[in-house]
């Protein structure tokens, strides 16, 4: 008898972080597009919302940096200043604008110095509504190819503090989009962990607890991400989240050697998506560098390789293309 097809979606899955963001401005269809083109199993929205809460792809409320707000006069009156998850920020933000408004403003790069081919597309793209990128996703599941979703909550505690709640909306859009089960091609990840938790008992869709080298979730719902990783953090994570999506410096700093982070937290039952491979010198661990200008690319191949033989079942990373070589090149030597 025939070995029955793996699922489309089998693990080690590559999470295109904010679409193929390393070759187009992030959080753009154009983005998330070319992701798909490139063999990408899920494409990431990050998610905030609009005035008439609507949400839209953007890695922050503040749009300062990724659109051309401050070249709309129009606009230039909205420019302010917000206290967020205890920092503050200046510039316009998009619980500010109506989403009719939002989409007259054009994506620019956030890293130009170090992408500067992207930034030759500033000014084309609009900011994609999560309605837009689950469309775009459906459209491209055809012929037995699965494009997941793999939506953020960003600042979850922020927006429910202005009026602006966002767990029951994302479940219930996620819902009308026909995703509400364990096996349906969707992670929800948040660094917040009360949010996640009210998530949990909403919908049986799989959920991701994001968490990063130092500090600790913005909701204060634990002391500190490195109390999160022990067994007993662990565990407790456990009851809620599907699995873990650690900074890759969790898993192995650099060159250094590598952590116990991987085994604890598959002892605990968890998966682990860490973030996030970029092929520029900027973020590769020294050994993997090319030259010394940051923007030169370097070995993110090895690198993500590094990561899949240390055992993870899935990654992040603005190159797809190459995550998907690196990927099967991984499965294939196995
Ligand atoms: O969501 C995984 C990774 O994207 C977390 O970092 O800041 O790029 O959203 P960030
Ligand atoms: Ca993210």
């Amino acid at each position: 008898m025939a070995t029955p097809a793996p699922h489309p979606l089998s693990p080690p899955i590559v999470i295109a972080h904010r679409g193929a963001s390393g070759l187009r401005p992030e959080h753009t269809l154009a983005s998330y597009s070319l992701a798909i083109e490139q063999g990408a199993d899920f494409i990431e929205p990050d998610l905030v919302l609009t005035k008439d809460n609507v949400f839209v792809a953007r890695h922050e409320n503040d749009i300062t940096g990724t659109t051309n707000v401050a070249s709309h006069p129009e606009f230039a009156a909205r420019r302010t200043t917000k206290l967020i998850d205890g920092e503050s920020h200046t510039g316009w933000f998009t619980e500010d604008f109506t989403l009719a408004e939002l989409k007259t403003l054009r994506a620019i790069e956030r890293l130009p110095r170090l992408r500067p081919d992207n930034a030759k597309y500033d000014g084309q793209f609009e900011i994609p509504t999560l309605a837009e990128v689950i469309a775009l996703a459906k459209r491209h599941s055809v012929g037995g190819r699965v494009v997941g979703i793999y939506p953020e909550t960003k600042h979850p505690s922020y927006f429910a503090s202005i009026g602006h709640p966002m767990d029951a909306l994302l479940v219930a859009q996620l819902k009308a989009a026909g995703w509400s089960k364990p096996s349906d091609p969707v992670f929800i990840q948040s660094f917040e962990v009360a949010n996640l938790k009210r998530i949990h008992t909403m919908t049986g869709l799989r959920l991701i607890q994001l968490m990063d080298s130092s500090g600790g979730p913005a909701d204060h719902a634990a002391p500190s991400y490195a109390e999160m990783t022990t067994p007993e953090g662990l565990k407790a994570i456990a009851r809620y989240a599907y699995g873990i999506g650690p900074g890759l410096a969790m898993i192995q700093n650099g060159d250094a050697a590598p952590t116990t982070l991987v085994a604890d937290a598959h002892a605990a039952g968890l998966r682990l998506h860490p973030w996030t491979f970029r092929a520029e010198n900027a973020f590769l661990p020294k050994s993997l560098q090319v030259g010394t200008d940051p923007a030169t690319h370097g070995h993110i191949d090895t690198a993500i390789r590094r990561y899949l033989d240390l055992g993870i079942d899935g990654f992040f990373t603005d190159f797809p293309g190459i995550g998907v070589q690196a990927r099967n090149a991984a499965k294939e030597n196995r």
